[in-house]
C-alpha cells in the first residue's frame, strides 16, 4: 500500500510512522504547506520525496486544496496520513479521499476539538486526557474513531508536560492505525469503525 503523509512542522508523528517500517506499507511522499516544516528534513534524510504547497500562494482555500490534491494524487496513494497537518479541508477535498484519509488529533474527542487541546483540558480540569485517530470527514475533528489513547492528568501538570505524555501515546497509535489499515482491517460502519481479525 503506498502512502502519503502531510505535515506542517515538527513531524514527530510522520517520523513514527516512518520508523515502524510497517510491512506492506511504502510511504510514497512527505508533504508540507509550510516550506520551512522540519519533517520535510527527516523525510528527505530517509530518502523519501517531499513536496511543499504554500498555502500562503493560494488565496483561495479551493485553489490550495486543489494543488494539494493534484501533488498527493501523483503518488496514487491508497492512504493519505494527516500528521500534524494544520489546514482545514475543504469538503471537496475531504469526499475526495473518503475512507482513505487518517487524522491524529491531541484529546479524547469528541471532547476538545480544535486547537490548544491540553491548555483546555487543564482548564476542564478533566483527569485524563488522550490522542485520537480517525478517518476525516467534512466536520472539523470528527468522524470514525480508530484508536484512543488515554493518559492520566497528573496534579501539578503544565501544558507541556501533558503534551509530552499525550505525543508519546500518539507515537504509538497512529503506526498502529496504519498497520490496520495497510492489513485491510479496518471497515467502517456508519460512525464506527470495525476492526476486524487478523485472518479475515
Ligand atoms: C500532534 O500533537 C498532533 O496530534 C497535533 O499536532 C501535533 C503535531 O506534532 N495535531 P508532530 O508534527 O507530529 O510532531
Amino acid at each position: 500500500k503506498s502512502i502519503v503523509i502531510l505535515v506542517s512542522g515538527r513531524g514527530s508523528n510522520m517520523e513514527a510512522i516512518v520508523r515502524a517500517a510497517i510491512p506492506g506499507a511504502r510511504i510514497a511522499a512527505v508533504i508540507s504547506n509550510r516550506p520551512d516544516a522540519a519533517g520535510l528534513q527527516f523525510a528527505a534524510a530517509q530518502g523519501i520525496a517531499t513536496a511543499v504547497v504554500d498555502h500562503q500562494a493560494y488565496p483561495e482555500r479551493a485553489a490550495f486544496d486543489t494543488a494539494l490534491a493534484a501533488a498527493i494524487d501523483a503518488h496514487a496513494p491508497d492512504l493519505v496520513v494527516l500528521a500534524g497537518f494544520m489546514r482545514v479541508l475543504t469538503d471537496a477535498f475531504v469526499r475526495h479521499y473518503e475512507g482513505r484519509l487518517l487524522n491524529i488529533h491531541p484529546s479524547l474527542l469528541p471532547a476538545f476539538p480544535g486547537l490548544h487541546t491540553h491548555r483546555r483540558a487543564l482548564q476542564a480540569g478533566v483527569r485524563v486526557h488522550g490522542a485520537t485517530v480517525h478517518f476525516v470527514t467534512a466536520e472539523l475533528d470528527c468522524g470514525p474513531v480508530v484508536v484512543q489513547a488515554a493518559v492520566p492528568v497528573l496534579d501539578g501538570d503544565s501544558e507541556d508536560s501533558l503534551a509530552a505524555r499525550v505525543l508519546a501515546e500518539e507515537h504509538r497509535i497512529y503506526p498502529q492505525a496504519v498497520r490496520w489499515f495497510v492489513d485491510g482491517r479496518l471497515r467502517i460502519d456508519g460512525n464506527r469503525v470495525i476492526l476486524r481479525d487478523e485472518a479475515a
